[in-house]
């Protein structure tokens, strides 16, 4: 459910990892002029094949920029109340003082994170005192077992040893523990990715539980199809740095505009379908060398002349879709995009 207030918008969003190979600088463009606009309330998803830059995406938008990434372009804006928050323009405490509590960030693989020689409570607690104030032991405790409780695990987890819980069941405490505090914004990177669909399906009941309750906004990335129809409300399709289609995530699955999100969509496996899938050759391009023109023409199956010379732009057609594919109808050149 949207409300159609924006939570967090992107300009021309650029980062890359600026390597230096035995002396050869070399540049991979993993996030390549992204404008977002994310609405509250709403899980938005972010699909595409592994090496697109997914991750490198969520990181530019937690301000998690460290070398050799680097932001070359662009501003992340959260709006908080009537505030606009330009998060590359706070101070590294303003930043932290936003992480957790207003924004939280679940990295791939989170089941890890945890301190194994102490018992989940304790890191709970820990979590708890270092951003709440004047809470005894007691009182923390009795919060982190009602906000367990409210989301539907057992409570007994907490007197538990990290190793002591299955992968599923770890996976599951450390997004619960990333929505502790109520953040209005959460990501999510690959958060079912490496589970068996059981327990997968536990994890993306514990997203929609925690959404329902508060109302949050979720951005989930996974390059999963099947996980984004099953939660997502909306869609954005990456490919070699750049959102290459987005619309309502139903819209997307009816309706792919993109023959990159067609490849994608037909790839999943459907309902008493025993036989091989139909796959776009080749793989996706390497992000330090790019092709010239659209970066998927290489792949494409439904290529034309000007897909090999010029890069089309992510332009609306009807009802909020947005496609950069020259088949549509008024593409324009992408004019922030960097040729290699
Ligand atoms: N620390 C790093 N140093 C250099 N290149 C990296 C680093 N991390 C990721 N990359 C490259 O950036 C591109 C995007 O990666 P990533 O954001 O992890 O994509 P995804 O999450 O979609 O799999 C890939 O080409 C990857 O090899
Ligand atoms: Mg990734």
């Amino acid at each position: 459910m949207t409300t159609n207030k924006t939570v967090l918008r992107t300009q021309n969003l650029k980062s890359y990892y600026i390597l230096d190979v035995y002396g050869t600088k070399k540049v991979v463009k993993a996030v390549d002029g992204v404008d977002l606009e994310i609405q509250e309330n709403e899980i938005y998803g972010i699909a595409g094949e592994s090496g697109c830059g997914k991750t490198t995406l969520l990181k530019a938008l937690y301000a998690l920029i460290k070398p050799p990434l680097r932001l070359m372009d662009g501003r992340v804006v959260y709006t908080r109340g009537d505030q606009d928050i330009d998060i590359y323009s706070l101070r590294k405490d303003e930043i932290r003082k936003l992480r957790w509590e207003y924004i939280a960030y679940i990295p791939q693989g989170a089941m890890s994170i945890f301190n194994p020689v102490i018992k989940l409570k304790e890191t709970y607690r820990d979590f708890l005192d270092s951003h709440i104030s004047g809470k005894t032991e007691k009182e923390m405790l009795a919060i982190a077992r009602e906000h367990i409780d409210k989301l539907g695990l057992p409570t007994k987890i907490l007197d538990a040893y990290p190793h002591q819980l299955s992968g599923g069941m770890r996976q599951r405490v450390a997004i619960a523990l990333a929505a502790l505090l109520k953040p209005n914004v959460i990501f999510a990177d690959e958060p079912t990715t490496a589970l068996d669909v059981v327990v997968q399906r536990g994890v993306v009941q514990l997203l929609k539980s925690i959404q329902n309750l508060q109302r949050n906004t979720i951005i989930l990335v996974t390059h999963d199809m099947g996980i984004h129809a099953n939660i997502t409300d909306r869609l954005a399709i990456m490919y070699a740095g750049k959102i290459i289609e987005e619309a309502a995530t139903r819209e997307i699955f009816k309706n792919p505009l993109h023959p990159y999100t067609q490849y994608l969509i037909n790839s999943l496996p459907k309902f008493g379908d025993t036989g091989k899938r139909a796959s776009t050759p080749g793989n996706p391009p390497s992000l330090a060398n790019l092709p010239e023109g659209c970066p998927f023409h290489p792949r494409c199956p439904q290529l034309s002349e000007i897909c090999k010379e010029r890069i089309p732009k992510l332009t609306s057609t009807d009802n909020g879709h947005k496609v950069a594919c020259w088949l549509m109808n008024g593409g324009e050149d992408d004019k922030n995009a960097t040729s290699s």
